[in-house]
């Protein structure tokens, strides 16, 4: 892989989006994106060639390295042969990807239901719980994010994500929650941690192009 830092198509960058994204729990006029111009197994580059270490594997879902070649071709050899299914279909690899993490989870898991995202799981999560206990309690972390739908965000009780008052505060609470005062407790766990550090103050032309991806 090559790179050349480009700060005018890094402008531009910031500019398209600055003027077109609705960016998630951010007050949108005091945003100031880190433009991404590219990527290789630990780390990320901006257009002007600053090499930043991405601590936080972006959402922690690229934690086995930007742009791991195995990732690139199977993600391209799948899109050429199949790109999408609906949910009510069966195909090799969903059928395939179930089963070994099946495999992996342990006593008692014979299924695995894919959703759509996080928040997804979470509201599925929560409902088959309370279906199946009969219990209406949920835990979750102090500065804990669950995603932006009723119960996730009710699950959110964090004021850095718009849920200022706790859980009682949220409107999904007496949608979603037999008990809205009570029904998520917090436990406090540790801050968050920053999300990047820039390695280098300005970056040589080009990225190196043999470097392994982080495991
Ligand atoms: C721990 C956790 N749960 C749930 C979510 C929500 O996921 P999604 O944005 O896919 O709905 C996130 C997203 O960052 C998350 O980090």
């Amino acid at each position: 892989m090559s790179f050349s830092p480009d700060p005018t198509q890094g402008k531009h960058v910031f500019d398209l989006d600055r003027q077109y994204v609705f960016h998630s729990w951010s007050a949108q006029g005091a945003l100031n994106p880190m433009c991404i111009a590219a990527a290789e197994g630990s780390y990320v580059w901006d257009y002007d060639g600053n090499k930043w270490l991405d601590f936080s594997s972006q959402l922690v879902n690229v934690n086995i390295g930007h742009q791991h070649p195995k990732v690139i071709a199977a993600i391209q050899e799948q899109a050429g042969k199949l790109s999408t299914i609906a949910p009510q279909h069966a195909n090799d690899k969903r059928g395939e990807a179930a089963k070994r993490i099946v495999e992996l989870a342990g006593p008692n898991m014979a299924k695995v239901f894919f959703t759509n995202g996080g928040a997804d799981a979470v509201e599925n999560a929560i409902r088959m719980a309370r279906i199946h206990t009969h219990k209406h309690k949920v835990l979750s972390t102090y500065r804990s994010y669950h995603g932006n739908t009723g119960a996730a965000i009710t699950a959110t009780a964090a004021s850095c994500h718009g849920n200022q008052n706790g859980p009682q505060a949220s409107p999904a609470s007496s949608a979603t929650i037999a008990r809205p005062a009570s029904t998520v407790t917090m436990v406090r766990t540790t801050a968050r941690l920053r999300s990047s550090i820039r390695i280098t103050p300005s970056e040589p032309s080009s990225i190196g192009s043999s470097s392994q991806p982080a495991a």
